[in-house]
């Protein structure tokens, strides 16, 4: 491990005098230079799978602001489309995709090994991106938690409250059960393929974790993660796993253990007091600003980052955002934020 990577730090234990420094969507909307590679590459899935651009609009937040780590520059939503679903993103409203919603649709997808005939550009850009980042910058891959892409598969679209999820575990378990299953499957192979081409630590985002009630919260959420955490362990002990169950809330207590996680990212539903107390206790936390601030700046921007470094400062702590950074930010409050961090 290079001594000079402070998110590897961090994540192996270690309570840094300053905490590393990165954002979830920091490579988005609310920078000028993203948008103009956006529009070079034509629409967002054209960025995504051109390697030299994908890699391009993940250096650019590196660039502007020395972040200590860069995440790669894709999608959850690629491992669908990797297993046969259509995937098409509507302007102003977000992914739209073929639905799954009985067995003989599962059974349909493609097998889990075929994913990387549509993923290979993927790998080519953590490639990039390993070659070209600095010595103490950090890359991240990642993938989206089973749960949450089942609820996107199952809707074909974002949905406030994941009812049609819901409405499937309920009416015929069997087939969410195998779809959990593939998308599981599918993820270890990614993940693995996304470590083997440079990735030095992977992310799981699980964005609708919080809708998950009692077992079903471990079945879907913490089972699944915990599953795809073993099996890359097992393939590859020395890479750290940060796990994002958002919405846990006060299932944030215990959820390194029940993952298997080396990190867990908390969003902005919990303080960073709590979480000091019943969170980092287990091992490295990661949060949890909240976005809106990137918006509105000025004091209330600094206080709140202090206090959360502060509250944070006696454990293993990677400074970030609750939730991704929105297209309506502005970058200074970006360097207000990392300023503050760093300077105290
Ligand atoms: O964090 C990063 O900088 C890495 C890249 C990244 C993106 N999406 C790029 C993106 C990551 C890690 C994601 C994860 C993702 N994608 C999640 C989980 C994290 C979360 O935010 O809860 C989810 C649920 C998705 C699915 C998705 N992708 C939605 C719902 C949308 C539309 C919403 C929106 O903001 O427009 C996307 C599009 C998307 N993914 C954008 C970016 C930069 C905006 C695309 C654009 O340029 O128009």
């Amino acid at each position: 491990m290079s001594k000079d990577k402070t998110i590897l730090r961090a994540l192996a234990g270690e309570t840094l005098p300053t905490p590393p420094i990165w954002m979830m969507r920091q490579a988005g909307r609310y920078l000028p230079e993203y948008k103009a590679t956006r529009a070079e590459a034509g629409d967002f899935l054209s960025l995504c799978y051109n390697p030299e651009l994908a890699a391009e609009v993940t250096f650019q937040p590196i660039r502007r602001y020395g972040f200590d780590a860069a995440i790669l520059f894709a999608d959850i939503l690629l491992i669908p489309q990797a297993l046969g679903a259509d995937l098409w993103f509507v302007t102003g409203e977000g992914p739209r995709l073929s639905t799954i919603t009985t067995q003989a649709e599962v059974d349909a997808l493609k097998p889990v090994e075929a994913i990387h005939d549509t993923l290979s550009p993927i790998y080519e850009t953590v490639k990039i991106l390993s070659n070209g980042l600095p010595d103490e910058t950090t890359l991240i891959g990642f993938a989206g938690a089973p749960w949450t892409v089942a609820t996107y598969m199952i809707a074909g679209q974002g949905t406030p409250d994941q009812g049609p999820a819901h409405a499937l575990k309920a009416e015929n378990r069997p087939v969410f059960d195998a779809l959990v299953k593939r998308i599981t499957e599918a993820t270890v192979l990614y993940l693995s393929e996304q470590i083997k081409a440079g990735a030095e630590v992977v992310k799981l985002f699980d964005s609708w974790a919080g809708s998950l009630q009692g077992a079903d919260f471990e079945d879907y959420s913490l089972k699944p993660m915990q599953q795809i955490t073993a099996a890359l362990k097992a393939l590859h002990p020395d890479v750290p796993v940060i796990a994002f169950p958002r919405g846990a809330g006060e299932r944030y207590v215990g959820a390194h253990a029940a993952i298997g996680a080396d990190c867990v990212a908390i969003d902005d539903g919990v303080t960073a007091e709590w979480a000091a107390q019943n969170v980092q206790t287990a091992g490295c936390v990661q949060g949890n600003l909240k976005s809106s601030h990137m918006v509105s700046g000025g004091d209330a921007l600094v206080s709140e980052t202090r206090r959360i470094v502060d509250a944070l400062s006696n454990g293993p702590h990677i400074f970030n955002l609750g939730h991704g950074i929105t297209p309506d930010a502005d970058p200074e409050n970006v360097q207000l934020m990392i300023d503050t961090v760093r300077g105290g």
